[in-house]
């Protein structure tokens, strides 16, 4: 018997002033698509934004609904927007900030299991890591270089 240990590496900014031009341009995307979520239940406010190879910019935000599992994660709105959009390019980025109507987010918002997933089966399918960022409304902004970071031992379709 083995013990395996995984580790995972991140690189922690400060604020925003720390970031590279192109990264900040697509923070303040993400922060333009979470001012306009629509979270009237949870007051919960989340914006992605993905920079795809052929320079394109895409936006999500959060979508809830009355029948609370009927709603969707911004990670999610926006993968799947600019997977039916542009089918064959490829995702570089996606950057993700939050904020709440009822407390402040001062620490980052990574994503949850269920967009780590999908975030996965876009990186294997296009054979390229996927840079995360993800940001609160204020305080620290993380980056992961790949999702395999935030998910080791990732399920995909070499195992199908
Ligand atoms: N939410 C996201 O949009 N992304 C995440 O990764 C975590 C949670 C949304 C879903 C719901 O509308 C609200 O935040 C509260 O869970």
């Amino acid at each position: 018997m083995n013990e395996l240990k995984i580790t995972s590496k991140f690189t922690v900014y400060n604020d925003n002033s720390e970031l590279s031009k192109q990264d900040n341009a697509l923070f303040l995307k993400a922060i333009e698509a979470r001012n306009s979520a629509y979270a009237p239940y949870s007051q919960f406010s989340v914006g992605a934004s993905l920079l795809l190879d052929n320079g394109t910019i895409i936006k999500g935000n959060n979508q809830e609904n009355a029948a609370y599992p009927s709603g969707m994660c911004a990670e999610r709105v926006a993968i799947w927007s600019a997977a039916s959009q542009y089918p064959n390019s490829k995702i570089l980025k996606i950057f993700i900030a939050a904020s709440s109507s009822v407390k402040k987010v001062d620490s980052p918002v990574s994503p949850c299991g269920a967009c780590r997933q999908t975030i996965a089966e876009y990186e294997f399918k296009q054979s390229k890591d996927i840079e995360i960022f993800f940001s609160g409304e204020t305080g620290k902004i993380v980056k992961a270089n790949s999702l395999k970071e935030l998910l080791p031992f990732t399920f995909n379709n070499s195992l199908l």
